[in-house]
């Protein structure tokens, strides 16, 4: 499969993992052999073939950009864990998150970019309002403790997704970054950082977008550069061979 992608779009694949055709066996053929003799290792056959497939399906959809074979894709990582391609695919940039059984896979040029995905638990206003004030940064702990007690819910998972797809995208971790810079954490406000970056004199401009999840979930973009990327969302594997004619 071949995907075209133009230098201003964004594009968003959602993958139903449960629901995906093939036996293990067959999955096994889309990944590395390095990939593969480490997920052999998981005993539990229900997460041996749920992260195999995670594995395949992020190389299936990402090779049909870089127009190489799924299991030749060069993917490494760097020391905090941020997936990238090596040459000659480097100026394709991708970034992923899983929760429960959906992939999102999200995909760009030359520009940096972060996803994530989470679930959505509507429980105590205040059990949330305590994990702000341990994880967020003390502006955006603070905003969230002034919506109405109704939205706080929606409001930290709102801040959640923004905030990990702002530190996937730049490649940093939770435990280093999360209370170093501030971001809006209203879901009818749009996103934006309203602090700087969490280390002073980079060029880190910024398009942070919510982005359109499963039911139940809620998704966030970040890509580098102020331009907002034209989005175009599609669903694997259902979506796949027309995206080939788009
Ligand atoms: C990655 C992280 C930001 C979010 O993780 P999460 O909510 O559990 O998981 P998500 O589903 O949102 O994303 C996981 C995917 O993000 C990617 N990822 C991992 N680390 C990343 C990073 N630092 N930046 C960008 N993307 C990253 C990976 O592809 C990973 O999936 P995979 O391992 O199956 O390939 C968090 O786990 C983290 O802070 N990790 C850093 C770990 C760390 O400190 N490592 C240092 C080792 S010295």
């Amino acid at each position: 499969m071949r995907y075209s992608l133009a230098a201003d779009e964004l594009h968003l694949w959602y993958c139903p993992l449960q629901e995906l055709p093939e036996t293990e066996e067959q999955t096994r053929l889309y990944v590395s052999e390095e990939e593969q003799e480490r997920l052999a290792r998981i005993r539990a056959e229900e997460s041996r073939v749920l992260a195999l497939r995670v594995r395949a399906s992020v190389r299936r959809i990402v090779s049909g950009y870089a127009g190489c074979s799924a299991r030749e894709l060069p993917i490494v990582r760097t020391p905090a864990g941020k997936p990238l391609l090596g040459e000659p695919y480097a100026a394709l940039k991708f970034n992923l998150a899983h929760s429960g059984s959906w992939l999102g896979v999200a995909v760009a040029w030359q520009r940096e970019i972060g996803i994530d995905l989470e679930r959505v638990r509507r429980d105590d206003p205040e059990y949330r309002l305590r994990l702000a004030r341990r994880f967020f940064h003390p502006q955006e702990s603070e905003a969230l403790s002034r919506l109405p007690p109704a939205r706080i819910a929606a409001g930290f998972f709102t801040s959640w997704v923004r905030k990990e797809a702002y530190i996937k995208c730049w490649g940093g971790t939770i435990a280093q970054h999360s209370q170093r810079f501030a971001l809006t954490v209203d879901p009818e406000q749009p996103a934006e950082r309203v602090s700087a970056h969490w280390q002073e004199g980079q060029d880190t401009k910024v398009s942070i977008q919510d982005v359109w999840a499963p039911l139940g979930f809620c998704a966030a973009v970040v890509l580098s550069g102020s331009l907002p990327p034209l989005l175009r969302r599609r669903f694997w594997p259902a979506d796949a061979e027309r995206a080939e004619s788009l």
